[in-house]
């Protein structure tokens, strides 16, 4: 067995439904892991729910309900809405469940053995929301703390600290000798100039279980629970042990418990994690904190953190309090999740911050997916039935350098993880074969019976070209390559990226009925 890629989303806090940014960092993730899938990699792709700590406690409070029983009860929906969007997640992590205490608390235990915490009592500055203490330092100008932390308390309590100090020098080189560790850029020199202009200060590890009691406890002390960052970002390492990791079996010389034991026996090797595919707020914790971590754990770093933009709408933050949302699951079920998935995926590169409008969702769906797409494949099957009666004539070679030069680019930028980048690619390449039919002008060929051999060119060059299609869309929107695959009566599954070629369908193969893709909706919202 080998190594897989291994490729995880930000776990969400558990206090509310799921919204357009959750929705957002599963679909490009999904898009990742389907992309390499289909170049031939055995990928492992982990999403869940971070379910600890105050914000999670203050919401089941706010239903009259203890917190088991609220996250068991909403977790379900989020576990749906993962199915709603067609992830294809090899697992959904909890942080409440047996197998991730197991590893939080050997993790714990090992530090604290080592020597890497100590007790300090510490007064400052509170943010509930952000779970967070805050210093001088995260003041505005005009002294207050921004919108973004809510309520600010004061607060002096002892707590555990994990002395960070001699971590620095280490992390700031391994950030200079990997331009790839944390991407894009824009985000990496923040991380840097954040190392390099500061001491690091200790972070805190506990929460006196007297404030907060919703927490894993600390091994060491039962007065404290753990912090819910430190007990967060586990969750990567603590789903690899349910799968029998063995380099974390190793390591942390933790066994995984007794319900997982059917998992585990599969031994997989996941760790280290490929990337970690988390928005631009949290790249502190998972490029500065988690590593530290991680070296302290003796776990090799992952290979990268990926960080992608907020979405707003309307060009306003989105907000429940001013209406000002997205809601997933009313566009998915008005308009479908692949023309969901296909305009955050296309609207904005991995990095940039986004903004959302009905419009510009129309838009992208008229143009781009029933006149560009839907049509491409709705005309040639048609005609294919209307004058070969769908049956495939003699191997064509017309378009194949075009298809050719498209595979290798959209291959390489998928290989990169860039897949607005692919599916501008691949859009490019549909304008073509529009433009072919438009230039070869096959429904004016047909009525000429001396041109039937260049009609059955043509016609071989567009359903080949509808079948190439189908394999390059399938890590983004994998429903309607299979729907070009069932239409075209091809067997088996789109995702075959790693030896697509031009020449997949042979003469005298027979193709089904046509039917509209993305069905034209006329009236407009
Ligand atoms: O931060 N646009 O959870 P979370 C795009 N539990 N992405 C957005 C967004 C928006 N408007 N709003 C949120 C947490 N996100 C922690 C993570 S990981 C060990 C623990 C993204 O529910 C956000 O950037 O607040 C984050 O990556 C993810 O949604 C979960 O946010
Ligand atoms: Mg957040």
């Amino acid at each position: 067995m080998s190594k897989k890629f291994y490729v995880t989303t930000a776990i969400d806090y558990l206090n509310g439904e799921p919204h357009l940014g959750h929705a957002y960092e599963k679909i490009i993730t999904d898009g990742i892991a389907r992309a390499h899938k289909s170049l031939g990699e055995e990928v492992f792709y982990l999403t869940g729910l971070d379910e600890h700590g105050l914000k999670v406690q203050q919401a089941a409070q706010a239903k009259g309900m203890e917190p088991k029983e609220y996250c068991d009860e909403l977790s379900q929906s989020w576990k749906a809405f993962a199915g709603a969007l067609q992830l294809i997640n090899n697992d959904f992590i909890r942080t409440t469940e047996p197998r991730h205490y197991a590893v939080v608390s050997a993790i714990l235990q090992k530090l604290w053995d080592q020597g890497d915490f100590y007790k300090s009592s510490y007064k400052g500055y509170y943010s509930t929301r952000a779970e967070t203490f805050l210093t001088e330092d995260d003041r505005q100008p005009d002294g207050s703390f921004d919108a973004i932390y809510g309520d600010v308390v004061e607060l002096e309590e002892d707590n555990y600290y994990f002395t960070l100090s001699k971590h620095q020098q280490w992390l700031i080189d391994h950030i200079e000798a990997n331009p790839d560790f944390i991407q894009p850029v824009t985000r990496r020199n923040e991380i840097l100039g954040f190392l390099k202009n500061q001491e690091l200060k200790d972070l805190c590890i506990s929460r006196p279980a007297n404030r907060l009691q919703w927490g894993i406890p600390l091994p060491f002390d039962p007065d404290y629970v753990t912090y819910v960052w430190f007990d967060a970002l586990i969750n990567y390492v603590s789903a690899t042990l349910s799968h029998g990791d063995p380099l974390v079996q190793k390591i942390l010389k933790v066994q995984p418990p007794e319900e997982d034991a059917e998992t585990a026996a599969k031994g997989l090797e996941l760790w280290p994690a490929d990337i970690h595919v988390i928005g631009k707020d949290i790249v502190r914790f998972h490029s500065v904190y988690w590593p530290i971590m991680l070296k302290a754990m003796g776990l090799p770093l992952p290979k990268q953190v990926l960080a992608h933009g907020w979405w707003q709408k309307d060009g306003d933050k989105m907000s429940k309090t001013t209406g000002n949302i997205v809601d997933p699951v009313a566009v998915i079920e008005e308009w479908g999740v692949d023309a969901f998935r296909f305009y955050v995926t296309r609207e904005l590169s991995i990095g940039p911050d986004g903004n959302w409008t009905d419009e510009g969702f129309q838009a992208r769906y008229d143009a781009e997916l029933a006149n560009g797409l839907g049509n491409l494949v709705n005309r040639s099957l048609s005609m294919l039935k209307r004058y070969r009666k769908s049956e495939t004539p003699a191997v064509s070679n017309e378009l194949e350098s075009l298809a050719t030069e498209t595979i290798t680019q959209v291959k390489a930028a998928y290989q990169d993880n860039q897949l607005q980048k692919a599916l501008q690619l691949t859009w490019a390449f549909i304008t073509k074969i529009n433009q072919y039919i438009d230039e070869t002008a096959p429904f004016k060929i047909a009525k000429d019976p001396e041109q039937a051999g260049r009609l059955d060119e043509i016609l071989y060059n567009l359903v080949e070209s509808c079948r190439i299609l189908a394999v390059l869309i399938w890590p983004i929107i994998p429903g309607t390559a299979q729907k070009i695959f069932d239409q075209l009566q091809i067997e088996g599954t789109p995702a075959t990226l790693a030896e697509l070629k031009w020449g997949g369908i042979s003469a005298g193969h027979v193709t089904g009925k046509p039917s509209p893709l993305f069905p034209r909706k006329e009236t407009a919202k």
